[in-house]
C-alpha cells in the first residue's frame, strides 16, 4: 500500500450496486498491511468489510443503521467489543441518502438525512461517533475513517478538514474514485470533478488521554487589521462600494479602516493613492473606480 491507491477493478465483496460502497481491494490492503485481529466496522452498508474479513480469516463485528445489517445507530448504540481495527465510511452528508432510497424508510438517525444546510450539525454528530468509536479500540488500535470533500453551488465542504483529529495521526492515504455517477455528468469545463477521497488512520496510543485537533472557523475583517497598505486599503474600501465611487464616500468609507487612522492628512494620501496606483482610473472629477483585471 501506497500513500495514493486506485483500483479501478473494484474487486469481489459487498455490493457494487449499493451507492457509495467502497471497494474491498482498499480493505485487502488495509488489512493486509496493519494485519489486525479484530476489525469492526459501524456503518458497513453493503457489507464489504464483513466480505473483506471472512476472505481474510479475521475475526469481525459489522454492523449498519440498515435492518439487513442490526439497525444499529452508531449514535445510540453500544459498541460491540473491544477492536484492533475499526474501519469507518460514513455517509458524506446527504450527498447520497441511505434510508428510504438505499433501504426501508427515511430515517432521522441517518446521518445521510442531514442536509448540506446542516454540516455544522453533520460534523458534531461525525466527531460524537468518531469519539465513541475511539472508547471500543485497544490500546495501540487504529481508526480507519474514508472520507470525501463536497462539492455544491460553488463551495467545498471538506470533511477531513472539518472533523476533528482524535488520536496520533498516522497516515493519509488518497484513494481514486472510479465509477462515480458524477462521471456520467457533463459539467461543460464549468466544475471540476472531486475524483479522489481520504483515508485517515489514527492510532490510540493511551486509554485515558488523546490528542484532538479541531478546526474552528474564524473571519479575517480587513476593516480590523492595522498593518495593511493604504494601496490596499484605498482598493477594497473601494470594491465594497462596488467599484466605483466620489471621493466624499471613499474618505469615509476608509474611516472605518484600523490601518488609515493614524495619518495626519488621510484625504490626501488617499488622492494620492489614487493618482500614483495603475489599477484606479479617474472617471470624472472626483470620481474614481477600480479598473476590472484584464
Ligand atoms: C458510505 S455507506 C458505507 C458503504 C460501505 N463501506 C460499503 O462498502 O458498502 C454509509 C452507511 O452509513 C449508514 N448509516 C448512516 N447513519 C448511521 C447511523 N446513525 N448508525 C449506523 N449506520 C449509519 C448508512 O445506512 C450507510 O449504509
Amino acid at each position: 500500500m501506497k500513500s495514493v491507491v486506485s483500483y479501478p477493478e473494484r474487486g469481489e465483496g459487498g455490493n457494487n450496486k449499493y451507492r457509495g460502497n467502497c471497494s474491498p481491494r482498499l480493505l485487502e490492503d488495509l488489512f493486509g498491511f496493519y494485519r489486525p485481529k479484530k476489525v469492526f466496522d459501524p456503518m458497513c452498508g453493503s457489507g464489504t468489510t464483513h466480505d473483506v474479513c471472512l476472505k481474510l480469516g479475521i475475526d469481525h463485528d459489522v454492523l449498519d443503521l440498515n435492518p439487513q445489517y442490526g439497525g444499529w445507530d452508531a449514535l445510540r448504540d453500544e459498541i460491540p467489543g473491544v477492536y484492533d481495527m475499526i474501519f469507518w465510511h460514513p455517509p458524506y452528508a446527504d450527498i447520497i441518502k441511505y434510508s428510504g432510497y438505499m433501504w426501508g424508510r427515511p430515517d432521522q438517525r441517518d446521518l445521510s438525512q442531514i442536509p448540506l444546510s446542516k454540516y455544522p450539525e453533520f460534523i458534531k454528530r461525525i466527531n460524537f461517533i468518531q469519539k465513541k468509536l475511539f472508547t471500543s479500540l485497544s490500546r495501540g488500535g487504529r481508526i480507519a475513517i474514508l472520507v470525501g470533500d463536497i462539492k455544491k453551488n460553488g463551495r467545498l465542504y471538506s470533511m477531513q478538514r472539518d472533523m476533528a483529529w482524535i488520536g496520533t495521526p498516522e497516515q493519509v492515504v488518497i484513494k481514486a474514485q472510479h465509477n462515480c455517477w458524477s462521471d456520467q455528468v457533463n459539467y461543460s469545463g464549468k466544475f471540476i470533478p472531486i475524483v479522489h477521497e481520504y483515508l485517515l488512520i489514527f492510532r490510540k496510543d493511551d486509554c485515558i488521554v488523546l490528542p484532538c485537533t479541531v478546526s474552528v472557523q474564524t473571519e479575517i475583517n480587513w476593516k480590523k487589521e492595522e498593518r495593511l497598505s493604504w494601496r490596499t486599503a484605498v482598493r477594497l474600501a473601494l470594491e465594497g462600494l462596488g467599484g466605483k465611487a466620489d471621493l466624499h464616500k471613499l474618505y469615509k468609507e476608509l474611516e472605518s479602516f484600523a490601518a488609515t487612522k493614524k495619518h495626519s492628512d488621510p484625504q490626501a494620501k488617499v488622492r494620492q493613492v489614487l493618482q500614483t496606483k495603475p489599477e484606479f482610473y479617474s472617471i470624472d472629477r472626483g470620481v474614481w473606480g477600480l479598473k476590472q483585471v484584464a
